[in-house]
């Protein structure tokens, strides 16, 4: 006697009552990027529906999102000088510190996340300080000034941090500086398992942050390891993060279900750039039916295991979710 699978799949009132996942406007972070000067809106074209914005471009975005339910950003900042240590993002006046202010000043509970990474505030494109004899990023200098941003983020306003540039002890170091400054409250989001990947090429446009030599690989992971994967992220936890994250998402689903299954800690899958981008165009060249691919990859993403997503689709997900 062979199962009848398709009894429950008969209609779609009983589809729906048995569906295991749902995706629901609260999954979402909104990324945005903010830039220098006034009445700036710049569609990158790798990223179509993606634009770097001026902060009072950037409060009329928040403003609109809002209406549709939608009310997590992930900010990141594209700062007019960069020097090889970063120093703009240091300053209590940085573009980022603005930016959150500005946001906080209009929506006091627009829930904002900061990256805190180095890479688009160096003249180089690294995620840190480079060792001047080995050209690469110096973990623990970088960690001494990881810790300053964070504070600087932390007293702007932001809602939660977090650190994108696979620093080892970044979490540690972070808890232990915001707890000091009486930020005890402050949740880190790590980016506990990113790896060296190439998904990230768009962003690097969108951002400015493309590094002017080498590649990352001396501190994002390799994309062949799922041990090591699973041990960054643990490693993360002990430290004190107070939620997980893989990036990027789509070719590291097993990662994402490895972590759910070895971890009680919320998990963000970061669907990236690239992965935006292959959608976004292959939509717009009539290959695939986008709206469906793009629900179709999103719940997919909560079905690996996660429970947060980071995402350039969250707007348009939330309008299709809002119908
Ligand atoms: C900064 C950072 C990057 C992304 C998020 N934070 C780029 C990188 O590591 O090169 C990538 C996001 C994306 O591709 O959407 N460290
Ligand atoms: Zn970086």
């Amino acid at each position: 006697m062979f199962k009848r699978f398709r009894r429950l799949r008969i209609n779609e009132t009983l589809r729906n009552l048995v569906q295991e996942t749902t995706l629901t406007k609260n999954d979402f972070i909104y990324p945005l990027f903010v830039k220098e000067g006034e009445n700036i809106k710049i569609e990158v074209s790798s990223m179509p529906g993606v634009f770097q914005m001026s902060i009072d471009e950037i409060l009329k975005e928040c403003e609109y999102i809002r209406t549709i339910g939608l009310n997590s950003i992930i900010l990141f900042a594209i700062p007019d000088v960069k020097d090889s240590v970063g120093s703009e993002c240091l300053c209590e006046e940085s573009i980022i510190s603005r930016t959150i202010k500005a946001i906080k000043g209009k929506f006091p509970d627009m829930f904002i996340v900061t990256d805190l990474c180095f890479c688009e505030y160096t003249d180089h494109g690294h995620c840190g300080i480079l060792d001047p004899k080995t050209q690469t990023v110096d973990n623990d200098k970088t960690l001494e000034i990881s810790a300053q941003q964070a504070i600087v983020h932390a007293k702007a306003g932001a809602d939660m941090i977090a650190p994108s540039g696979m620093m080892d002890g970044i979490i540690e170091c972070l808890r232990t500086a915001l707890d000091e400054n009486g930020f005890k409250d402050l949740p880190i989001m790590a980016y506990s398992t990113k790896f060296a990947s190439a998904y990230y090429g768009p962003f690097r446009d969108v951002a400015e942050s493309t590094p002017s030599f080498g590649d990352r690989r001396t501190y994002q992971m390799n994309p062949a390891n799922r041990l090591e994967a699973l041990e960054e992220s643990l490693e993360d936890e002990k430290q004190g993060a107070d939620i997980l994250m893989v990036k990027p998402a789509l070719a590291f689903m097993d990662v994402i279900r490895d972590i759910r299954n070895n971890s009680n800690l919320p998990i963000c899958a970061y669907n990236v750039s690239g992965e935006y981008a292959m959608l976004k165009h292959a939509g717009a060249a009539g290959l695939i039916d986008y709206e469906r691919v793009m629900l179709e990859t999103l719940i997919g993403f909560k079905r690996a295991g996660a429970d947060l997503i980071i995402t350039y689709h969250a707007k348009e997900a939330c309008e299709l979710l809002n119908k």
